[in-house]
């Protein structure tokens, strides 16, 4: 009898310490898997070319063949569901949102979108730029027109193409967003679903000739971390207030109906991988410095000839 009651309570204590996956944060509250120990569950999160990175611009080269990204279905209006997945909320995309150009090699069609985000305003992105962090970051999830769904789509190195967007805090509030706040207030548990009528994804993004952008092969950024993804992360952001900030994470629970806050993966390694950009910006960056240069030798030199 008691071999039996502590087997069982064995049994339990493993399915509690184990199979499920959760960030930092929540790792130091519940028993649970945080990204670090992911790859013990889930093995491909131990692989050699995981998301997210960080981008470090002084080591992007410029590649020619990173053109303008094409957005369609960007004007349409349509019913989109959110649902809060325990880990995050994702808003369903129509299959008539595609994504093209951009040096990619195919047409890829929309799946869904979400947004990673911290804590108080503080740290919430997933990508960083030279260690930088922003408040949030919005994925924009597509597979490949030929794929019926994710999970095909994974079993491809380049199946999957995501949209990274990072979030800066504004003065102004971002009125555009004010739907996506009141649509995850109504999902505050893991399993509420709702709909947000009359949506355009032109509303939260900007039109695709105005955005450059960097370029890298990675992965999905959480369990089962596929390594099938073609990421294009905009040099733009996008604007958000301090105010709309707190409403948007203050709302969700985890499946552990703890405030869901701090969902965003840290950078992971490049081993070897290069960043590209669409744009030469090392013109822009190197031309005030020659500036200040020959300001500075024409000083000095004239600064000489004034003392002699
Ligand atoms: C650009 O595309 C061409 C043709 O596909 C390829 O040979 C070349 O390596 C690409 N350039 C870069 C920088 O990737
Ligand atoms: C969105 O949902 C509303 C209410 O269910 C419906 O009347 C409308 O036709 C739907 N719009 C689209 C584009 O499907
Ligand atoms: C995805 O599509 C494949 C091929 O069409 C199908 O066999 C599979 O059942 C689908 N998976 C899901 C989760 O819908
Ligand atoms: C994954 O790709 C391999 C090789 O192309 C193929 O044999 C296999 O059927 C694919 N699996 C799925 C689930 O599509
Ligand atoms: C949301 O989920 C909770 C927990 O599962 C449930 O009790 C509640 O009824 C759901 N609310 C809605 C509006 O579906
Ligand atoms: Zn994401």
């Amino acid at each position: 009898m008691t071999s039996i009651l502590s087997l069982s309570s064995v049994l339990l204590a493993l399915k509690l310490c184990s199979g499920e996956w959760c960030y930092e944060g929540q790792s130091r509250e519940t028993k649970c898997e945080g990204p670090s120990e992911w790859k013990n569950l889930f093995p491909k999160c131990g692989g050699l070319n995981q998301s997210p990175i960080n981008i470090i611009t002084s080591k992007v080269e410029h590649d020619p063949n990173l053109t303008g990204l094409i957005f369609d279905g960007h004007e349409d209006v349509f019913n989109t569901t959110v649902e809060n997945h325990g880990q995050s909320a994702h808003f369903t995309l129509p299959q008539s949102v595609r994504l093209r150009g951009g040096g990619l090699s195919a047409t890829y069609k929309a799946v869904q979108f979400h947004l990673h985000w911290g804590q108080d305003g503080g740290q919430g992105s997933e990508h960083s730029v030279d260690g930088k962090r922003y408040p949030m970051e919005l994925h924009i999830v597509h597979i490949k027109e030929k794929y019926n769904n994710l999970s095909v789509a994974l079993n491809d190195s380049t199946g999957v193409g995501a949209l990274g967007f990072f979030f800066e805090v504004s003065s102004e509030k971002n009125k555009k967003l004010d739907r996506i706040i009141e649509a995850l207030g109504k999902v505050r548990h893991e399993g509420n679903s709702s709909e947000l009528e009359d949506f355009r994804l032109a509303d939260i993004v900007p039109q695709a000739n105005t955005l450059s952008y960097y370029r890298y092969s990675g992965s999905l950024t959480t369990p089962d971390c596929d390594q099938s993804v073609v990421w294009t992360v905009f040099h733009q952001t996008l604007p958000i207030s301090k105010n709309q900030l707190t409403s948007m994470y203050k709302q969700l629970l985890f499946r552990t109906e703890k405030p869901m806050i701090g969902i965003f993966r840290p950078v992971q390694k490049l081993n070897g991988r290069v960043v590209y950009t669409s744009v030469k910006s090392h013109i822009l960056c190197v031309l005030p410095n020659l500036i200040t240069l020959f300001l500075c030798l024409f000083c000095v030199f004239g600064q000489q000839k004034c003392f002699h």
